[in-house]
């Protein structure tokens, strides 16, 4: 558990706000009693913050003039930037101005697998930034998550009307990872000792191809559901024609390409019980009704295998396919 004493001494700056990450790590800080502070670019994308009792200061990484303010008197800046050809620019400015206003540690999210020598765009864009931040002489604790789980959402539209998940993964398996696993995370570095200087990727209990993903699906949703695996330039083609920009293009196509050749094909456990365990209590309303049901359901059926199988090996594997199939289910329905 992130500690409310620690997170409580320090005053937090989050840039990326209004990310799924940014806004999760900002609203969690808040809630442990931090002093939390969230770069936006207008006061209009502050306004839930103010509602939640987030300070909220604006500037924009693009105007390194507007950023002095925001990182004077912070302890910590948690630093998100976007999937966009401007990153390691936007990234410097940012180390710049926390240099500048003596911010002791920087928590950053980066990318699964990001080196100069990466296959993806992405991924080496990142490396820039990474490069960048560990010979700044500040504290970092870079963080390079593995495929958002959040993803899978594009596929939404096609599993409702269809039953069909179109993807250009081929047959590759993903560690892929749930983003509020990464938010806990995050904040767990930034409140608690011991991330000093520390690069970790962070993935998901299991590598899954999306065979597996429909599978699971189809069961917790009670319908039918099957992938099938778009070749890689007619997706490209059809995100084209629906406006997404060059970049982006570049982007995707490189990690869809990778991915379908297994690139992804790994877990670690550097997420430690940041993964599943926080995952059990976190659910809310509706979600979390369902998800307790299945839950019950999974278990009662896990103790029947356990009782034929017996041991902890049992115990372990019953519990992480609870994990995915849940997981998944949640956002498709
Ligand atoms: N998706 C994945 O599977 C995956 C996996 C591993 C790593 N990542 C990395 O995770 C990061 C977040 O990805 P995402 O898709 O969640 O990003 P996103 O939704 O596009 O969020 C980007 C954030 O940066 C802010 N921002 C953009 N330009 C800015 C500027 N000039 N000044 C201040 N703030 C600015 C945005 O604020 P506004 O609201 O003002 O635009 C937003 O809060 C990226 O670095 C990505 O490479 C993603």
């Amino acid at each position: 558990m992130s500690s409310i004493s620690n997170a409580s001494k320090k005053a937090i700056l989050v840039v990326g706000a209004t990310s799924t990450i940014g806004s999760g790590v900002a609203k969690s800080l808040s809630k442990l009693g931090a002093s939390t502070t969230v770069l936006v670019r207008s006061e209009e994308k502050g306004k839930s913050f103010k509602e939640e009792g987030i300070n909220v200061a604006v500037g924009d990484l693009a105007k390194p003039e507007t950023l002095g303010k925001a990182f004077k008197g912070i302890d910590t800046a948690f630093i998100l930037t976007p999937p966009s050809e401007l990153a390691p620019g936007l990234f410097s400015n940012a180390l710049w101005a926390a240099k500048q206003a003596g911010v002791k540690h920087i928590v950053r999210i980066s990318a699964v697998k990001a080196a100069h020598d990466a296959p993806t765009i992405n991924s080496r864009s990142h490396a820039l930034s990474d490069s960048e931040l560990i010979t700044s002489g500040i504290k970092y604790t870079i963080i390079k998550p593995h495929f958002f789980m959040q993803n899978l959402l594009m596929a939404t539209e096609s599993v409702k009307s269809e039953g069909k998940i179109y993807l250009p993964f081929g047959e590759g398996a993903l560690g892929m990872i749930d983003s509020r696993d990464i938010v806990d995370f995050s904040v767990k570095t930034i409140t608690d000792a011991g991330h000093d200087n520390k690069v970790y990727t962070i993935t998901g209990p299991e590598s899954i191809n999306l065979k597996q993903v429909a599978a699971s699906l189809s069961k917790v949703i009670n319908k039918p559901v099957e992938y099938v695996a778009v070749a890689l330039d007619t997706a490209i083609e059809q995100m084209k024609q629906s406006g997404v920009d060059q970049y982006t293009l570049n982007l995707l196509h490189d990690y869809f390409e990778q991915y379908s050749q297994n690139w992804g094909n790994f877990v670690t456990s550097d997420s430690g019980d940041c993964v599943s365990v926080d995952f059990f209590n976190f659910r809310k309303g509706k979600e979390g009704f369902r998800w307790k049901s299945e839950r019950e359901e999974e278990g009662r059926r896990g103790r029947k295998k356990r009782e034929r199988e017996g041991g902890r090996r049992g115990r372990e594997r019953d519990r992480r396919a609870i994990d995915i199939n849940s997981r998944v289910a949640v956002y498709i329905e």
